[in-house]
């Protein structure tokens, strides 16, 4: 229904009503199980803010019923009902009995039914509301959706039954004895009948016993046990070595009544002399913010899913998770503790959509305080017993006040065995770790540079990967291993929020914002794409460039020539003999020389030089060398297979053997004027320009026309998500035509010699007062050698996206070839996983379809690029020194952002268009990715108004040729 007014008033009371009403699955998003409406916010409310007040006509209640039976063998328990989590407030009845509410829509609520229930059949019904009160702290950047999002079940227990248990298992002070402490309390105090005995044990991995203590139960309903466990086998993200704590509730016969097994691992969180310690190790936190998210069942995720994240994680050397921002399903920590990683969990609390001003903030308003509490509370009772959890969050953006000191206070009472951390807090006492978002690299530095700290500094959001970003990552990293007290950060975020669907054509795409429909509010639209991952969870392009920075083996080289290298191990808690070091050498991709190293034993935080044996190959006249080292699993992880690549490095040999110049035969070159055309021809090749405009607007190769679109002078970028947060094609429009604009100011042609002739010309670009002139140097043999300047004018302009070249070639030379660094999409700051080698795809597997569509399908450090026809016939560009290429099997415009238009744009809807869009650059400016609302790429990554010059040769290709041989001279 769409708001209260409109909800059934009494269906509780009479099944017979509801017969006839719609199903849906528990647990289900209404929105994505067809009902009500999808809401995308980032900061503001999704109603107007008016707290504690919500709207009365837009407030959708869905209203659930469904039997269920009671088995006669409960007849003497005490039954419970678990709703894991709703969304956002709801009324229970049990058989037409109200039995109560509940708010926090992160964690679960139980209720004893026992009195409301007989045996037999039994109705349920449930009524939810979309917006409560609550709705004003759970305004975090995520989809608004609603309904029950976990699952509902119930609980039989004895009357008298272990209520609760709290266990604490850490390590001495030398880190290697476990302390145990366990504190269970019953129910209720036993009756005489009840009486018998609390029996604790603790298995390891094998089974074995390892601790066993029994208590009689008498009068109490309290137990504690303390125990030590000489020479743990600590818990720790890399090895997460767990034991069964069992705890069983047997009667006076000695009989079982209840037994609970629940996994521990000894391990010690602490913030000590200014560092963060796990086990005593200051380690560097290779996190990511995750939400719970699927594709097609939004917030609802099943245990696959959740394996699934973790594999990725592994896959990418993440080491620890941030809940952002609110506590997740249960099973969540318990797969962290399986499998190892690090969480800091979050308490559900934002209410950014208000000002941060002490008056308006609600984290300042002791009416609001209890509930800020009890959100605390609730996340803390649920999961104090995970080891997984290091650290617990308060919230999130919720600015600061009495609320949220309440909320650090109350936590470090009930757990001192954990640091406690939220973002606001900034330098006030309330924060255990100094933990901003989003600091550039100069703060982060400045923060320790100056004096030693008492809290480390750990990022709780840093770099934000929407849409192409993730620039200047190596950048953030080299920093933070240099400074100890640097401890890392959590990137935001993990996986894309969007929804799979199919545009108007039937391409698959996904969706962001109005794409999912709207209820007349604001909708951030494309800001719920800024993950690492495709919400399919495959990795978007940055995700290789975190995962290389965050990766467990430093690499540097000492002495190229003498192949010695200084290796670190970037493990916490792990020898690198449990990977094997294997390098190879290449040249024109392919393999010269390889070879194993037999074993590197080194101890976490080690480094050592290493001394490879390359045996001798004989380097070929004008090609690079490069030496790939890689690190690989010598056995399977839980998740990870056996000889899972876990760190790599390329450097190129200072090995160059210069080429011969080989006297080639002249071959002859002529000309042929008229139609305003020049045209040059020699054997099996005519290369055409118009003298109006003075471009090279014809190519034929093996008597094909090649160009569909001259080859011209080029700036422009489609916006990225980042350079839309900083405005560059509002800035830097003056370049988008400035070729359209230009003016030719001559054009010359003249014979060099018997075998080329010269073609020079020169423009003027009005739009941004520069010169530029482009000479062609046309050789009988097919070459084109293009020499290319650009002189900036005396004014101030902006920065140009690109410095290049543009053509377009006809239909079918798309079969891309190129020596340099790929094989996926990389940019000048977003290329250090980007490995230089020969790599051969189609074109249009050069795009990478963001879920916003915008520019991608970049290659940088290219020696040389060929596009081809599937008979070999085509071009190749070749560079003086390297060149850049884009490559796009679409018109370029099609990416452009146009912030009026009616429809969201898809990377996904972009489908070949019978040409091959083709840049040859000089540079493109980087992507940037420190945010995605102001922050510009890099200075030195960016491209400032100046003069610059590069220079290609473009080359035919008549047939397959060994591509490597034809590009050299
Ligand atoms: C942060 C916030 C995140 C997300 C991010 C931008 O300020 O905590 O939830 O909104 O910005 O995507």
């Amino acid at each position: 229904m769409q708001n209260p007014s409109l909800r059934s008033p009494d269906f509780f009371k009479h099944p017979e009503q509801t017969k006839n009403w719609a199903q849906i699955k528990v647990p289900a998003n209404w929105q994505t199980e067809g009902f009500d409406k999808y809401i995308f916010t980032d900061v503001e409310y999704p109603i107007p803010p008016n707290p504690p007040f919500v709207p009365k006509d837009y407030n959708p209640v869905g209203s659930y019923q469904r039997e269920f039976t009671i088995d006669p063998s409960w007849t003497k328990k005490q039954i419970f009902i678990h709703l894991g989590a709703v969304n956002s407030f709801f009324y229970l009845w049990i058989n037409g009995q109200y039995i109560g509410f509940s708010k926090d829509s992160k964690t679960p609520t139980e209720f004893d039914i026992t009195k409301a229930l007989k045996i037999g059949k039994n109705t349920v019904s449930l009524q939810v509301f979309r917006f409560s009160d609550a709705t004003y702290l759970e305004g975090q950047d995520m989809w608004k959706l609603s309904g029950i999002e976990r699952s509902v079940y119930l609980i039989a227990r004895p009357v008298f039954h272990l209520f609760d248990f709290k266990v604490t298992s850490t390590l001495d002070v030398q880190y290697k004895d476990g302390l145990l402490a366990l504190q269970a309390v019953f129910s209720k105090t036993p009756d005489q009948k009840e009486e018998g005995t609390l029996k604790v044990e603790l298995l390891d991995a094998s089974g074995k016993l390892v601790y066993q203590s029994e208590k009689p139960i008498k009068t109490d309903k309290a137990f504690s046990f303390q125990t030590e466990i000489p020479n743990v086998k600590t818990w720790n993200a890399e090895h997460p070595n767990l034991y069964q704590l069992k705890i069983t509730h047997l009667n006076q016969k000695g009989l079982k009544v209840e037994s609970i097994v629940h996994p521990i691992g000894f391990r010690t969180v602490e913030v000590k002399n200014g560092f963060f310690l796990v086990n005593g190790v200051p380690l560097k936190i290779k996190g990511v913010n995750r939400h719970e998210f699927h594709k097609t069942t939004g917030k609802v995720v099943s245990e696959a899913d959740m394996i699934l994240d973790i594999r990725r994680m592994k896959e990418m050397n993440v080491n620890a998770v941030r809940t952002s921002h609110y506590p997740n399903a249960e099973r969540w920590y318990s797969l962290c503790d399986k499998y190892g990683l690090y969480v800091v969990d979050e308490a559900n609390i934002e209410c950014d959509g208000m000002s941060f001003t002490p008056q308006e903030t609600l984290s300042d308003q002791p009416l609001w305080k209890s509930a800020y509490l009890d959100r605390v509370k609730r996340m803390w009772e649920r999961d104090k017993n995970y080891t997984c959890i290091v650290t617990w969050s308060i919230g999130n953006e919720s600015g600061f006040g009495e609320n949220l000191k309440d909320c650090y206070s109350w936590l470090k009472a009930a757990d001192a065995t954990r640091p406690v951390q939220y973002e606001a807090a900034k330098d006030e006492r309330y924060s255990d770790i100094y933990c901003p978002m989003y600091k550039s690299i100069t703060v982060m530095e400045n923060y320790v540079k100056t004096s030693p700290r008492n809290r480390p500094l750990i990022q709780c959001e840093y770099a934000h990967m929407m849409g192409n970003s993730g620039g200047n990552l190596k950048d953030d990293w080299d920093l933070i291993y240099k400074y100890p007290q640097l401890q890392g950060g959590f990137i935001w975020d993990f996986s894309d929020q969007t929804f799979e669907l199919k545009d108007k054509k039937g391409n698959k795409i996904w969706g962001f914002g109005r794409d999912m429909g709207t209820v007349g509010l604001t909708s951030d639209t494309s800001f719920c794409a800024d993950g690492l991952l495709s919400a399919d969870r495959t990795f978007h392009p940055q995700a290789y460039e975190l995962q290389k920075v965050y990766q467990n083996v430093g690499f540097e080289a000492k002495d190229l020539g003498q192949y010695i290298f200084t290796i670190s191990n970037r493990f916490d808690f792990t020898d690198l003999a449990n990977y094997k070091l294997s390098w190879s050498i290449k040249g024109d991709g392919k393999i010269v020389a390889q070879g194993d190293v037999a074993e590197l034993a080194m101890l976490p935080g080690e480094a050592k030089d290493i001394r490879l044996n390359v045996t001798s190959f004989i380097p070929k006249p004008g090609v690079a060398y490069f030496i790939n080292l890689e690190f690989r699993s010598r056995k399977a992880a839980e998740l990870l297979p056996a000889g899972y690549v876990i760190a790599r490095e390329q450097f190129k040999l200072p090995i160059q053997v210069n080429a011969e110049k080989v006297l080639k035969e002249v071959s002859r070159l002529a000309l042929k004027t008229g139609d305003g055309k020049l045209r040059f021809s020699g054997k099996g090749f005519t290369v055409g320009f118009n003298q109006k405009t003075g471009l090279l607007e014809s190519y034929q190769v093996a008597g094909k026309e090649l160009i569909q679109k001259a080859l011209e002078p080029y700036f422009w970028r489609a916006a990225t998500d980042n350079d839309i947060g900083n405005s560059l094609q509002i800035r830097s429009k003056v370049w988008q035509n400035a070729f359209k604009t230009a003016q030719l100011k001559a054009l010359e042609y003249k014979k060099n010699s018997s075998s080329d002739y010269k073609v020079e010309t020169a423009y003027f670009l009005p739009t941004v007062d520069a010169t530029c002139n482009v000479t062609y140097l046309i050789k009988g043999d097919g070459d084109v050698v293009v020499d290319y300047q650009l002189k900036a004018g005396k004014g101030n302009y902006p920065e140009p996206q690109r410095i290049g070249m543009r053509l377009i070639l006809n239909p079918g030379y798309d079969q891309v070839s190129w020596l340099g660094r790929g094989p996926f999409d990389n940019y000048i700051d977003r290329n250090y996983a980007a490995d230089i080698d020969l790599y051969k795809m189609k074109a249009n597997a050069l795009f990478y379809p963001y879920p916003r569509a915008q520019e991608s399908g970049y290659r940088t450090d290219v020696s040389w690029a060929a596009l081809q026809n599937p008979v070999g016939a085509g071009l190749m560009a070749i560079g003086k020194s390297p060149l850049s290429i884009g490559v796009l099997h679409f018109d370029m415009k099609n990416l452009d952002f146009d912030k009026d238009a009616k429809e969201n744009v898809h990377g996904g809807s972009m489908v070949d268009e019978g040409m091959v869009w083709w840049n040859i650059d000089h540079q493109q400016m980087g992507v940037g990715g420190d945010n995605s609302w102001g922050a510009q790429t890099h200075p030195q990554y960016r491209l400032p108004y100046k003069d610059y010059s590069y220079s290609f040769t473009l080359r035919p290709v008549f047939s397959k040729e060994i591509l490597t041989e034809r590009a050299k001279d």
